[in-house]
């Protein structure tokens, strides 16, 4: 939801330095809300002397300098050029997707305590923030804004204060807003990431992370804190991963972990496999573009180095257990769950059918939001496997928790290092989709549905139920299709030119069998949430049973043909396109080359190289992400950012 950026480095009073690292910051993170934007900086002139400091508890006068607006990052630049910052030497900024409180100038982050000498952003939502507050008031604090970050910030102000009282009691200085922010952390229930600076103390970042991410940056001389790598993958690609209930203290030259217990901790290092170049437009119009550009590579980069050469075996990625044991446990299993949500839960919805079909396990694929609350029968003879993007997904982590908690055996599929779900699978499969950027999801989605099918071979192949030359068989197939997908973005802009007829349209509808349906709710999917169009995906076979009644004149329609190797699911959907043509509706059908039947009865038709059925999905999504895009672009609507919506959900 929120993004999130913080940074220190070694005093340098002439240094606009800060200022500029959050702002590229956040505008690397705008994507995860963009409903405001904020900045806090100290030091320079907040510099308090050592002998201040060795004497003082409060000295009047040192502020943090907080700039913040509401709305896009341009509109706090605007702000900042109107309103120029001074040089720093600590800062913290803050992209918002509103919870708590209109998206308005006040409630944007930072907050700050009524002294100004404390700023804080905050990621996720305090639960007992009313109560919190009541209290605060009664002991005179004034509230300025609506959200429930803002009781973070007046009571970490309360929090250093008695520690400095305890200390001046003792006649010594301390400045510990560690300390503080131990204390105050454990006050909250619900989520959070908070990164706080004191003007007092410009040389300190401190954060705080409960079921909320954040990522630390090693610099040289300085370093960094985000929500993800984003935030500072300009600046350096050493990180270290925080774990649940953790506290960071970045200094300059220090990054100190405890746990809330005040208990030092080791964070996970890794070196991030992707660079800032990546995460550009790269000359695109858009990163939307950019990435439907990259789903052939997404695919291949996926496949990379997945078979051990020597073994012939599949590798998973992360192992947080014994690999023979996992190994074991995987031959045990009798039922698999894939949880997800959005996008990804259709990525999921995808594999139930060649998992069951490689495998002959059952697949229940569930909505992770649902999966937990409604007492699934899960034990330790159930895998779930969790897909997602971000990693962060908040109801996606639950659902794995819940599933450990039942004993059951977890893998997930992630595409961002440093991300939550990963340390609380027992394995992970990374997708090697690279950065995605755009709010929806688009090359994510392909590597998703070919990892899950690595993960589907793999069991195969340790279970018995495929001998390695028929794994084998399935690599060489899923190898031709990044060839096979550039075909179909090679189409880019003749789909473009179609979608731009089509961009007065107010509903449109998306019809596919077996693996053809989820593609078709994620058709319908993508359609809602760049064009802001009525759109909804059915399973063809359903059409007589109740949607058929929407169908009327002009009606466009999209239909996934299956390929010419399946007779029996072909032959019916063509009979689907007879009876919505027969209404008036005009089909867009999605076939195989050579599938004259589907020329024959469809308006357009866009033309699949041939493939297996169970791999067609990589293929068919394509021309359908490319038609939304282009039917928002030609709209004039913001594709990477569509309204009310925030990449990373870290939020229930
Ligand atoms: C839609 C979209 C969302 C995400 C969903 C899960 O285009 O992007 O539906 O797929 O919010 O996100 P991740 O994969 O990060 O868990």
């Amino acid at each position: 939801m929120c993004g999130i950026v913080g940074f220190v480095q070694q005093k340098n009073v002439a240094d606009n330095f800060p200022l500029e690292v959050c702002l590229h910051g956040l505008k690397r993170l705008e994507y995860r809300g963009y409903d405001s934007a904020g900045v806090a900086l100290a030091g320079s002139a907040g510099f308090a002397t050592d002998a201040q400091l060795e004497n003082t508890i409060a000295i009047p006068g040192f502020k943090t300098q907080v700039r913040k607006k509401a709305g896009r990052l341009d509109n706090l630049e605007e702000e900042i050029r109107q309103h120029p910052t001074l040089p720093a030497s600590v800062a913290i900024a803050h992209t918002r997707w509103a919870t708590h409180g209109k998206p308005n100038d006040i409630n944007a982050h930072p907050h700050v305590s009524n002294d100004n000498r404390i700023a804080l952003i905050h990621n996720g939502i305090i639960e007992n923030a009313n109560s919190l507050r009541d209290e605060l008031e009664s002991e005179g604090i004034n509230f300025s804004s609506s959200t429930d970050t803002e009781v973070a910030a007046h009571l970490l102000r309360r929090e250093l204060g008695r520690i400095e009282a305890e200390s001046a009691a003792e006649a010594k200085y301390t400045c510990d807003l560690t300390e503080a922010m131990r204390r105050i952390a454990v006050l909250f229930s619900g989520t959070f990431t908070l990164l706080a600076i004191d003007a007092l103390n410009p040389e300190v970042v401190v954060g705080a992370r409960h079921d909320s991410p954040l990522v630390v940056g090693v610099g040289d001389g300085m370093n960094f804190l985000g929500s993800d790598v984003a935030a500072f993958i300009e600046y350096t690609n050493q990180a270290i991963a925080l774990g649940q209930d953790q506290i960071v203290t970045i200094t300059p030259e220090s990054i100190d972990i405890i746990d809330f217990d005040g208990v030092p901790q080791i964070g996970e290092k890794f070196e991030v496999n992707w660079d800032a170049a990546l995460a550009s437009k790269g000359g695109y119009r858009t990163f939307m573009e950019k990435e439907i550009r990259e789903e052939p590579r997404a695919i291949a980069d996926t496949l990379l180095g997945r078979i051990d050469p020597s073994t012939k075996r599949l590798k998973l990625d992360e192992m947080n257990v014994d690999e023979e044991t996992f190994a074991q446990n995987m031959r045990k299993i009798d039922k698999i769950i894939i949880v997800a949500c959005g996008t990804a839960s259709y990525a999921g919805f995808v594999t139930k059918y060649a998992i069951e079909h490689w495998c002959r396990i059952p697949v229940e694929v569930e909505l992770a939001h649902e999966f937990r609350y409604r007492d699934p029968i899960v034990n330790a003879k159930s895998l779930v496997i969790s897909i997602s993007q971000s990693g962060e997904t908040m109801d996606t982590i639950m659902a794995v928790r819940h599933a450990k908690e039942q004993g059951a055996q977890t893998i997930s599929i992630c595409n961002s290092q440093g991300a939550a779900l990963p340390r609380e699978s027992d394995a992970t499969l990374y997708t090697h989709a690279g950065p995605e950027v755009a709010v929806a999801s688009t090359k994510a989605f392909v590597a998703q549905i070919t990892a899950s099918y690595i993960i589907g071979l793999y069991l195969a192949s340790i279970r018995g139920n495929m001998y390695n030359d028929e794994v084998q068989n399935v690599l060489d197939e899923l190898d031709e299709i990044p060839e096979k997908v550039q075909m179909l973005v090679d189409q880019f802009d003749s789909i473009t030119r179609l979608a731009d007829y089509y961009s007065d349209v107010e509903s449109v509808l998306f019809l596919g069998r077996h693996v053809g349906y989820p593609v078709a709710l994620e058709g319908a999917l993508k359609l809602k949430e760049l064009a802001y169009i009525h759109a909804e995906g059915f399973a063809a076979g359903e059409l007589k049973h109740g949607p058929i009644a929407l169908i009327q004149e002009d009606l466009p329609v999209f239909v996934i043909l299956p390929p010419l190797d399946r007779p029996e699911l072909h032959s019916k959907v063509i009979s689907n396109i007879q009876e919505v043509k027969a209404r008036g509706a005009r089909v867009f059908a999605i076939a195989e080359e050579g599938d004259t039947t589907a020329i024959e009865h469809a308006d357009i038709v866009f033309k699949r190289p041939k493939c297996p059925s169970l791999l067609a999905p990589l293929l068919d999504v394509v021309p359908l992400q490319i038609f939304a895009y282009a039917l928002a672009t030609a709209k004039g609507l913001d594709v990477d950012q569509p309204r009310n919506l925030a990449k990373s959900v870290t939020v229930e």
